[in-house]
């Protein structure tokens, strides 16, 4: 069996050793890939994620069996019509089904017509009644750029006074481009943040085990919203409890209202949840896996993930199982991350545990060049054990001009 899977970052590199795993996988392909996948045997294709035609062509000459999409930009460009449309099969949803992710107005439409648990919100393109609202409401209070702004276009904006800058920077100066012609502003919920996705074929749910991103730069929540500084999984101060509520109250809903709208789902549908008194609550729906998230649950993944892939474009119940080991990833990023970065670097070997590539560049020697460079996981038989791991592995390597988070998984263990 041969596999391409679009994108390039670590998410991706995760997805293709996984797929790898499986003994009748031949080759695994990754447009456009990274240099440092090759290190597992997963092969880069030097196509762009946008050239839909060359995708298609390469897809056709080397006899894919079939294609995974790992980012949302190419589903939001609709590679999963084209694809289809040219007789090969790929996993992921169309370009209509992903506007789940793509528009935070489509999303939050199919939470009220099914009674998805939320924060309240109204959309705006007038900066004078936004601003009128925040007032209205007062802060803590949320502001998102509508469209995709890869994470940064969020502000939690604690005084009224941040919600007015971000709203004058959306809707004023544009700093988000066409996405930030509208803005979506939202209740603030209080509570433990976590991810849940699941494999999704129209109206069947395969709920997959939970993790913990950490969004902001630096240790301690500080700083500026990224793309995720690390992540890990099991979340045990989540309850199995709140998990089967998030499953019964929000994604089956989710993949329900998706079929009664016309835009049937099928791929991994990501929700980011945040806990609150009155149970779990949507702030974000993704059409995709999650990254970071993605590099400390597949490694929990003990079935084949080739054959749940195709079990699913089969329209079939996949058998699913997991290990009970944790595991927690750590990304080490560019000096200056999320703005201006440094570039260039070399990268150290990192010795005992997996390394998943993003922001590299190279051949044999690799260099850093992008803000997230590479993450490094570990699996414990306990939390503890496995971030003792990624530290260890750390603290012997030799970074220079990169910085990582010392604290991922801290929450999980102070509260335990
Ligand atoms: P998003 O890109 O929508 O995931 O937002 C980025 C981050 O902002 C999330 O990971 C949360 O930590 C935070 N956030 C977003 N929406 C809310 C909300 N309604 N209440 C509290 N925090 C939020
Ligand atoms: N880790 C958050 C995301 O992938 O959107």
């Amino acid at each position: 069996m041969n596999i391409l899977v679009i994108g390039s970052g670590g998410r991706e590199h995760a997805i293709a050793k996984k797929l790898i795993e499986d003994e009748r996988v031949t080759n695994v392909y990754c447009a456009k890939g990274n240099p440092g996948m090759k290190k597992d045997g997963i092969i880069p294709v030097n196509i762009a994620e946008d050239d839909h035609t060359g995708l298609i062509a390469f897809a056709e000459e080397k006899q894919i069996d079939w294609t995974f999409v790992g980012p949302e930009i190419p589903l939001l460009n609709g590679i999963v019509d084209d694809f289809q449309k040219a007789g090969l099969k790929i996993f992921g949803p169309t370009k209509a089904a992903a506007m789940i992710e793509g528009s935070k107005e489509f999303a939050k439409k199919i939470m009220s017509q099914n009674k998805i648990p939320t924060a309240d919100y109204q959309a705006f393109t007038s900066y004078d009644e936004a601003v009128a609202y925040v007032e209205e409401k007062g802060a803590p209070i949320v502001v998102k750029a509508d469209g995709l702004a890869a994470g940064k276009g969020v502000v939690v904006a604690e005084t009224n006074e941040q919600a007015i800058q971000a709203l004058h920077e959306m809707l004023k100066e544009n700093r988000f481009g066409q996405n930030g012609e509208k803005v979506v502003i939202e209740e603030f919920l209080a509570g433990e943040e976590f991810s849940l996705m699941a494999f999704v074929d129209g109206s069947a749910v395969y709920p997959m085990v939970i993790a913990q991103d950490h969004k902001r730069a630096y240790d301690g929540d500080k700083g500026p919203n990224t793309g995720g500084m690390g992540a890990y999984s099991p979340v045990p101060q989540i309850s199995d409890e709140v998990v089967q509520t998030a499953v019964e109250t929000i994604l089956k809903p989710a993949a329900k209202g998706m079929i009664a709208n016309g835009t049937p789902f099928q791929g991994i549908l990501y929700a980011g949840l945040i806990a609150t008194a009155d149970g779990p609550k949507v702030i974000e729906f993704n059409a995709r896996f999650g990254d970071p998230e993605t590099q400390v649950i597949l490694p929990r993944l003990t079935s084949s993930l080739a054959q749940l892939v195709i079990d699913l474009l089969a329209h079939q119940e996949p058998n699913i199982t997991w290990s009970d080991q944790a595991a927690v990833g750590v990304v080490v990023a560019a000096e200056g991350y999320p703005q201006n970065y440094a570039a260039g670097m070399p990268i150290p070997s990192i010795e005992g545990c997996p390394v998943y590539y993003s922001g590299v560049a190279g051949e044999d020697n690799l260099s850093a060049n992008g803000g997230r460079v590479f993450l490094v996981e570990a699996n414990g038989e306990t939390l503890e054990e496995a971030r003792e791991k990624v530290y260890r592995a750390l603290a012997d390597a030799k970074l220079s001009k990169m910085f990582y988070r010392y604290d991922i998984g801290d929450k999980a263990l102070i509260k335990n």
